[in-house]
């Protein structure tokens, strides 16, 4: 029946109406706060391009969290930045690294908070790239593979809930869910990046854990941004080796990706709500060309409608008290 007798304004008149034929809505458990925790810091520092993130001690990091947990969100994302970077980037896979300190530290002080572990090398190589390097200056995946690996088996030595691969290495889910298993971490879910594309919108965030490559891109292990068929494939695969989250990052330039994603794998799904997405709404939001709140609710929403089931973003915490009051 079309109009007159259909009037969709009719289900819009009030918020009561609107409230009671909302599809979609944001609640807190469904969020993930990434941090970021610098060896040797005491206190914290800024980061410039993200204002309302900092880098943390390893103290201000075990505040920092339980304020998430308070606000009810259930899981931080922990970043290193390490004392030192070298080319094979010891650090990620040192049991004292600090990653794992910080690890240690959250789970002693709030221990029902989930506290996944980000598995890269790019925090943690002098060259900034997410793997080691061959002669030649490419990145290798094999052997990169296998530090990867052992990056995820001392993170879940140190207490981590989730290990998050995000170095888009090819192999890497199922090298890691071996080697999961063979110490003894059987029940310790993979939440992978599947999905990762080679994004301008990163910026932030490598000035903010120092991971610049020193040369050239991320283009030959990171996706194409062009490529929706290629990021289902990917999905898929990880799914095949043992992923138990799938993500899709960035968020916001790839819902339609979120959407084939989720529609063709069925698992849970994440997207990242990247620090260039975050910086670009504080940034016109401080500039006064947009309302942060409506803006940041809005961008949260329609990632969750796209499909996603958890959303990790720097909101997070702005978000959580947003939809509490
Ligand atoms: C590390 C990693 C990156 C991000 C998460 N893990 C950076 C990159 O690939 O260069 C980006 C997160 C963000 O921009 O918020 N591989």
């Amino acid at each position: 029946m079309p109009f007159p007798a259909t009037r969709l304004r009719r289900l819009r008149r009030t918020p009561a109406l609107r409230g009671l034929v909302r599809e979609t809505r944001l609640d807190p458990a469904d969020f993930v706060y990434p941090m970021f925790v610098e060896a040797g810091l005491s206190g914290r520092t800024p980061i410039g391009s993200m204002p309302g993130v900092d880098r943390l001690s390893i103290s201000e990091a075990v505040n920092e969290a339980g304020e998430a947990a308070a606000l009810g969100i259930p899981a931080v994302l922990l970043f290193g930045i390490p004392a030192e970077k070298d080319a094979e980037g010891t650090g990620a896979y040192d049991d004292e690294g600090i990653v794992q300190l910080a690890t240690r530290a959250i789970k002693e002080a709030h221990p029902d908070l989930l506290v996944i572990g980000d598995v890269c090398l790019c925090e943690y190589t002098d060259h900034g790239h997410c793997g080691l390097l061959t002669s030649a200056g490419e990145v290798d995946n094999d052997s990169s593979v296998d530090l990867h690996a052992k990056t995820a088996v001392s993170l879940a030595r140190a207490g981590a809930d989730i290990i998050a691969p995000s170095d888009m290495m090819d192999g890497r889910v199922g090298a890691i869910r071996t080697a999961l298993d063979d110490e003894g971490f059987t029940d310790t879910p993979i939440m992978a990046y599947s999905a990762k594309f080679a994004s301008a919108f990163y910026g932030p965030f490598r000035d903010a854990a120092d991971s610049t490559p020193a040369f050239g891109d991320r283009r030959a292990y990171q996706m194409d941004p062009a490529n929706g068929d290629e990021a289902v494939r990917e999905a898929v695969l990880d799914v095949e080796e043992g992923a138990d989250v799938v993500m899709v990052k960035p968020a916001l330039p790839y819902l339609d990706v979120i959407w084939r994603v989720k529609e063709r794998t069925g698992l849970p799904v994440a997207a990242y709500n990247v620090s260039g997405e975050y910086a670009m709404v504080k940034a016109a939001a401080a500039a006064g060309h947009l309302d942060e709140r409506t803006t940041v609710l809005e961008t949260l929403t329609s990632i969750r409608r796209a499909g996603a089931d958890i959303v990790i973003t720097y909101h997070a915490k702005d978000a959580a008290r947003w939809i509490q009051q």
